[in-house]
């Protein structure tokens, strides 16, 4: 049995009210439901996870910047960063451990055109998008298969 590894799932600005946002676009569970899942979820696959959401770019950029220099593996969810934002760009390219980037829509499909772009993608190792939160289990299994978990 290996050791217990921590995994980071960090969100971004306005996902701190999931349940209440956009409920047609973004889903019913709360945001408080989804710490609840990741954490199961990630226990189920042997990590120690923790969930972070936060509506200030700089304390994301602090929480990447931890995780490249503890070799953390995260999920992000940048929401609104991951269209135009450079500081979390360049937090990304700097993380040592997997980065898989998750949303709950489908931004690729969506009708504005700023959607379109991710200053993430480039650094991660899977794109899950538009499975609501169970794209969270995903990413964190993805995680677990690049980590050689059973
Ligand atoms: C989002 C998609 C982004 O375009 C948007 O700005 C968000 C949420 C998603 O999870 O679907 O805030 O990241």
């Amino acid at each position: 049995m290996s050791a217990t590894t921590r995994v980071l799932v960090l969100n971004g600005p306005n996902l701190g009210r999931l349940g209440r946002r956009q409920p047609q676009i973004y889903g019913t569970t709360s945001y408080e439901q989804l710490v609840e899942l990741c954490v199961e979820w990630g226990h189920d696959l042997g990590f120690d996870v923790s969930v972070r959401q936060t509506n200030y770019e700089g304390e994301m950029v602090g929480w990447l910047n931890d995780a490249a220099d503890s070799a953390t593996p995260v999920v992000l969810n940048a929401a609104a960063w991951t269209h135009y934002s450079l500081a979390i760009y360049d937090a990304c390219a700097q993380l040592t451990a997997p980065l898989v980037e998750v949303h709950l829509s489908d931004p690729l499909t969506r009708p504005e055109e700023f959607r379109h772009t991710s200053y993430v993608t480039p650094h991660a190792v899977a794109v899950i998008a538009g499975r609501g939160v169970d794209g969270y289990a995903e990413a964190l299994a993805v995680i677990a298969r690049l980590l050689g978990r059973p």
